[in-house]
């Protein structure tokens, strides 16, 4: 058998390809960003196009940077950006529209409108999640309203919706001729659409966004023996891969950080955060404002779930400290800015620029900065940011706590923002619990390396994965419980004066 495997990961900001050997040790890797676009205020896209060019290219770097073939790879499993929304046409393979980001609230209405008109407690039982811009029905529905054509077009089934794991499996394995379009259950839980329980469309749901079932890509699991397809002779492979592992982001994450078993979790931290708890073949409802999701489902077994605190921005506020500030020039430096201060100096930063995902669910709330003095500096709010991302964690793992009753001993991290040694440090301040970081940080590869890797028997079993996982650093809580508790207080005050300052109907 072949040494290796490939996974693409499709992220919010970049993508990026890895290679994977049987210790789930990298080989070798690629990655290019690709545009934000965001033509008004709260709008973002990216465009598929170059979505397909740029995974096209990090593939071949990073295979020829190490002089690979197709045959050195026994599988390949891609993961992506979750909810993210593509229509495109399958005879001429060209997108109707930008791909609309899940970042995008330009679903507002169609949100609240769901909830006015009594369908939020269907959507919520059967979907496990709340009707919120988040998720990519209301996309679909925007695209098929304001497109001239599509309408048409997705019903005779020739325009066709996918997130971006269905859009590059499609290219792939061939596109206009004779190309895939499949999904897997972790990234369908994501859309609204998908009945939990039965893991098919749901045609009550679908009636509800006016979205015609021939748009829809066919539910395979996880990790599938029989394979999706294999890559075909132009795309960017030289030989055929069979591909055998689709999921959405934050669950491949939970895989490459082996929580396999009900009660383990971890926590991303990337453009936003994700904390996800597995709670094996039990579908948990939350009361404290998670969402109930598929944490994936491998070959015949049956499906995982997993409860999932959604956080829309933080490593994406260090971004805008940068970008938009301009108080920093890369990310790194917001760790040497935080530094100079001892503390925020009484500045709280909440930052809700898609509204507030959980616990709140407040596509009302907009973003801002609170307790300012005139002697604040630039190094308050840089520490502050480093804060708001810990907080948002604070609340989510709370959230966590009331709906499951076991407390959290000790947070499995990973994710770009977790190089910053002062915001991990915070974070175990924050919680007042130990937070964890393993050797390969870069997890959401790996667990997608590990869903194809184990449909075709390169690794045998979920036991020999989690005899790859290797602590790398742990970070102990410093604070009392009294400063812990004042601090989250006040955050807490901040929160609520984010409250209700877009009128979203
Ligand atoms: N030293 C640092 N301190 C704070 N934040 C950082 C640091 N380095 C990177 N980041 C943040 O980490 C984020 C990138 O993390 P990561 O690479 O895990 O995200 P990603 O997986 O590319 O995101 P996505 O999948 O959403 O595209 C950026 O938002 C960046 O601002
Ligand atoms: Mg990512």
């Amino acid at each position: 058998m072949a040494d290796f495997v490939g996974a693409v990961d499709q992220g919010t900001t970049s993508t990026r390809f890895m290679i994977f050997d049987h210790g789930g040790n990298e080989v070798g890797r690629h990655q290019l960003e690709h545009q934000q676009i965001m033509p008004r205020a709260g709008w973002v896209e990216h465009n598929p196009l170059e979505i397909w060019e740029r995974t096209q290219t990090v593939i071949q770097t990073a295979m020829n940077e190490h002089g690979l073939a197709g045959s050195d790879l026994a599988a390949l499993g891609i993961t992506n950006q979750r909810e993210t929304t593509v229509v495109w046409n399958r005879r001429t393979g060209r997108p109707y529209h930008n791909a609309i980001v899940w970042q995008d609230t330009r679903t507002d209405r169609i949100a609240s409108a769901l909830e006015r008109e009594g369908k939020g407690d269907v959507i919520r039982r059967r979907a496990g999640l709340p009707p919120a811009t988040y998720f990519s029905a209301g996309k679909i529905q925007w695209i098929l309203e304001n497109v001239d054509g599509v309408r048409e077009a997705a019903e005779r089934g020739e325009a066709v919706f996918g997130n971006t794991d269905t859009w590059l499996l499609w290219n792939l394995t061939g596109g206009t001729e004779g190309g895939v379009h499949v999904t897997d259950p972790t990234n369908a839980s994501r859309t609204m659409l998908m009945n939990l329980e039965t893991l098919d469309w749901d045609d009550e749901l679908l009636s509800f966004f006016g979205i015609p079932r021939a748009m829809l890509p066919e539910i395979r699991p996880s990790s599938d023996p029989r394979s999706y397809g294999s890559t075909v002779p132009h795309g960017p492979f030289t030989g055929p891969v069979r591909i055998t592992g689709d999921l959405g982001d934050q669950q491949a994450a939970t895989v490459g950080q082996v929580c396999f078993a009900p009660g383990e979790a971890k926590n991303t931290y990337g453009t936003g955060n994700f904390l996800l708890l597995n709670t094996g073949t039990d579908i948990v409802r939350s009361k404290a404002g998670l969402l109930t999701t598929v944490c994936y489902q491998f070959g015949d077994d049956a499906p995982v779930y997993a409860l999932e605190g959604s956080i829309a921005v933080t490593g994406s506020a260090v971004q805008w400290l940068r970008d938009q500030l301009k108080i920093i020039s890369t990310a790194a430096q917001s760790e040497i800015l935080a530094r100079q201060v001892e503390d925020s100096g009484g500045v709280y930063f909440v930052p809700a620029f898609s509204g507030l995902f959980a616990p709140y669910w407040r596509s009302d709330a907009r973003g801002a900065i609170v307790g300012l003095s005139r002697f604040n500096t630039d190094a308050h709010i840089a520490r502050a940011t480093l804060e708001a991302i810990c907080y948002q964690s604070r609340d989510v793992a709370e959230a966590m706590e009331q709906d499951c009753g076991v407390p959290l001993e000790c947070l499995k991290v990973d994710g770009g923002v977790t190089v910053n040694d002062l915001c991990m440090q915070l974070q175990a301040d924050i919680l007042g619990v130990p937070v964890s970081r393993p050797v390969v940080a870069e997890t959401t590869a790996l667990g997608a390396a590990y869903a194809a890797g184990l449909a075709v028997g390169f690794w045998k079993s979920t036991d020999e994965l989690r005899e790859n996982w290797n602590e790398s650093r742990r970070w102990q809580p410093t604070w009392s419980p009294e400063q812990r508790e004042t601090g989250y207080a006040r955050w807490k005050k901040a929160v609520g004066r984010t409250l209700d300052w877009v009128d979203v109907d």
